[in-house]
């Protein structure tokens, strides 16, 4: 299993292209001073602000990923953004699967089958988000779910993926949520299944490839989640957003 560290944040909707430009330069300044062999930052903008933030970020110490892509290489997809188009900006990591993405805009298990395997042939790293709503938690089907979403997800591809690939778990119901957070033990439960999966898809590959939680991590909770055996990294919404705050916390984990 890996011992680098994984640290990274969504900005989601929330920071325009200036906003974004000022927080990459801030966030670059605070961090310089940490080992890129040991620990990986990543920024994922919105689509507008990825040409600046990528020119910006030395992608070495901070890779620069995009919140979503479409699987096909030019079409007629209005609203769509294709692998080609990032590539040219130097894209690092493509989220696919985000709760976001599934939920509020309806998007399938086929559709994201079809981007990541887009999205790793065309050289990206994915990172695929899984995780169960609260009805599947209440119905005891938080396995079952996991377990058909990255089978869905990593259908037909080669345990050679495994190094591009990394996974994060957020339970839909912590994602943005206010007081609503995972138990470290239930969490580190739904790893293991991860884990489990994987190993069964690709065998010994699938140790290689990280698991990051996600769901209201914040400075307080931020440790015990990186205490469970299985994980490599943390993706944070609000907690990440303020430069300096988030600089405070990649610190405060990086020196442990
Ligand atoms: P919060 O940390 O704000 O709950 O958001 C997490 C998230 O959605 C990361 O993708």
């Amino acid at each position: 299993m890996t011992s680098k560290l994984y640290l990274g944040t969504n900005l989601k909707m929330y920071k325009t292209n200036r906003d974004t430009a000022e927080y990459i330069s801030l966030l670059s300044a605070l961090t310089g001073d940490l080992d890129p062999d040991r620990l990986q930052l990543f920024v994922i903008p919105s689509f507008p602000a990825i040409a600046d933030a990528s020119r910006l970020a030395d992608h070495r110490r901070i890779q620069i990923g995009a919140q979503n892509m479409h699987w096909a290489e030019a079409g007629p997809f209005t609203g769509e953004v294709s692998p080609l188009m990032l590539r040219e900006l130097s894209v690092d990591i493509v989220e696919l699967g985000h709760s976001e993405r599934r939920h509020v805009f309806g998007e399938t298990e086929e559709m994201i089958r079809l981007k990541t395997d887009s999205a790793l042939r065309h050289g990206f790293t994915v990172l695929l988000c899984v995780g169960e709503t609260a009805g599947e938690k209440e119905a005891g089907r938080m396995d079952e779910v996991l377990r058909g979403q990255l089978a869905a997800a990593l259908d037909g591809l080669s345990p050679e993926c495994a190094d591009r690939l990394w996974i994060a778990y957020e339970p839909v119901w912590a994602i943005g949520a206010h007081g609503q957070q995972a138990e470290p033990g239930y969490a580190g439960c739904r790893f293991r299944e991860i884990r489990g999966a994987l190993l069964r898809l690709w065998g010994r590959r699938g140790e290689e490839v990280p698991l990051l939680f996600g769901g209201s991590v914040n400075a307080e909770n931020a440790e015990s989640y990186l205490q469970l055996s299985e994980v490599n990294g943390l993706f944070i919404g609000r907690s990440a957003w303020d430069a300096f705050r988030f600089s405070e916390l990649i610190h405060s984990l990086a020196e442990r």
